[in-house]
């Protein structure tokens, strides 16, 4: 008889969040760090814009676009903001799905995070982010950085106030915003998002 014990076992095998994607330099004594991040740009359009998930980037200016299977009971107790892992050198996003989502930044210096449980593409670098406590000590964020330098938000063509956000130390500084990338605590560390959006981008 499947009884409701099984029933129950089963169901919370499959609401559980899965843990997040180790990387092969991550050490296991290595700080997890669940941050949602924003932008800080004095004086320019993006100042204090949320840094949202969507389209395999991260943007300003678009919403965040994640997705949940409909036999998954608990859609709803996710929050849907944009949240990233940071441990040791290596970020990923901040998902429940199996095998989860790598950060990275492409060969041309954009922002990615891979399909659920899939490869980076082979010009992308998964190593080289850090978060650094560089602003006051009372403050609950800090800044991130990738190989030691800030983020571009890049203007879209043809999409008034959408920028797509860039590593500085690669990407091409001409027409973009450069900003620090403050990204603030979640104060959780239940998975934000089923999965975000990720349709597969090879660059
Ligand atoms: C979060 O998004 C999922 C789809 O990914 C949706 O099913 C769920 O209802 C959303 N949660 C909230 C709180 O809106």
């Amino acid at each position: 008889m499947f009884t409701r014990a099984l029933f129950m076992t089963a169901l919370i095998a499959l609401t559980s969040a899965s843990p997040t994607i180790l990387s092969s330099r991550q050490q296991p004594g290595d700080t997890v760090y669940y941050l949602a991040p924003t932008a800080k740009a004095a004086g320019t359009a993006v100042d204090g814009a949320v840094l949202n998930a969507a389209d395999g980037g991260l943007f300003i200016g678009k919403n965040t676009a994640t997705s949940c299977p409909s036999n998954y009971l608990t859609c709803g107790d996710f929050t849907n903001i944009t949240a990233i892992t940071l441990t040791g050198s290596s970020a990923s996003m901040d998902v429940a799905v199996p095998g989860g989502q790598a950060a990275y930044i492409s060969g041309d210096g954009a922002f990615g995070f891979s399909s659920p449980a899939a490869g980076i593409p082979p010009t992308a670098t998964q190593t080289g982010f850090t978060r650094i406590e560089r602003f006051a000590p009372t403050e609950t964020y800090a800044a991130v950085w990738f190989k030691g330098s800030d983020w571009l938000a890049c203007p879209v063509a043809d999409s008034v106030g959408v920028y797509q956000v860039r590593a500085a130390a690669i990407g091409d500084k001409t027409g973009c915003i450069y900003f620090e990338m403050a990204a603030i605590e979640v104060g959780s560390e239940e998975p934000q998002a089923y999965q975000y959006d990720s349709p597969l981008v090879v660059s």
